[in-house]
């Protein structure tokens, strides 16, 4: 059954923890309805869901493999069937550096799953709609400055290959009068991710931590949801924290 619901509807993936966690409770506060999409982790994104409702919001889980086309169509046909429509598609998902992931797993999960939900989610918005893909600027600027920490240069170079592929699909987006943006970010304090890329290599992520203050989850979520609501999307790239990569030569346009 279609529910009638006067408010924007966000699907945010992978957001039961970290960036897409907060990304969901800031969406909330705008009094959008927050899709919680998690792949293992249904508890916590319950969690997310009770925190945006306690707080006033209105929100519910889907859970869905992305990089599982069945589970991308079944998530596509759920939301059709409930909303009838979905305004904000919040690419947010990623991974490749689990430990149990096969040699194809982050371009599968990371270029293949984005693109194949970008295409599934576009009928379902309308004139208006948006498309964010989220990433960092360690994967952005790979091919400028290819010195990232030690065993994520495949995933680097597989976001990257993602954000080429769906930008690739721009004027089919512009056609449907849905915007595009990348919402890219420096080394975001407090993830897990930096945990983890800290034991493997401390001297890369502490050359971020001297080359300025690392954004938050907070500040990276925030823009997030800026960017969502701005006029400007068509391929534009918002860039959070990381100076220094911006005043590099390397970088001519927003835009890619
Ligand atoms: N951390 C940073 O410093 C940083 C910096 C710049 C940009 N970013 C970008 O921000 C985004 C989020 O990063 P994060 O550090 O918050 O990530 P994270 O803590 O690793 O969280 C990953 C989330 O994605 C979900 N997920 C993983 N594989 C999935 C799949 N196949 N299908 C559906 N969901 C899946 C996880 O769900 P389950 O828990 O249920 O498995 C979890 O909710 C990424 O795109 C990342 O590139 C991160």
């Amino acid at each position: 059954m279609v529910e009638s619901t006067a408010r924007r509807v966000v699907l945010v993936t992978g957001a039961s923890r970290g960036i897409g966690a907060d990304t969901a409770r800031q969406f909330g506060a705008t009094g959008a309805h927050v899709l919680v999409n998690f792949r293992e982790k249904r508890k916590r994104a319950e969690t997310v869901v009770t925190e945006i409702v306690t707080a006033g919001g209105s929100a519910s889980v889907i859970g869905a493999d992305v990089s599982e086309p069945d589970d991308v169509a079944a998530m596509a046909a759920d939301i059709q069937r409930t909303y009838g429509r979905l305004d904000v598609l919040v690419l947010n998902a990623s991974g490749g550096l689990e430990r149990d992931a096969d040699p194809g797993y982050a371009l599968r999960l990371n270029r293949d799953a984005q693109v194949d939900l970008a295409k599934a989610m576009l009928p379902l918005m309308p004139s208006g709609g948006r498309i964010m893909f989220v990433t960092s600027h360690q994967a952005h600027f790979i091919h400028e400055k290819p010195d990232v920490p030690a065993g994520y240069a495949p995933i680097a170079r597989s976001k990257r290959a993602g954000e080429d592929a769906l930008r690739a699909l721009i004027p089919e987006f512009r056609s449907r009068g849905v915007g595009f943006s990348v919402v890219s970010g420096d080394v975001i304090d407090g993830t897990i991710i930096v945990r983890l890329l800290e034991r493997r290599d401390a001297s890369s992520v502490a050359s971020r931590r001297a080359a300025g203050p690392l954004p938050t989850v907070e500040d990276f979520a925030a823009a997030i949801v800026t960017a969502a609501e701005s006029d400007d999307a068509d391929g534009r790239t918002v860039y959070v924290g990381g100076a220094d990569y911006l005043t590099s030569s390397a970088v001519g346009s927003d835009r890619g």
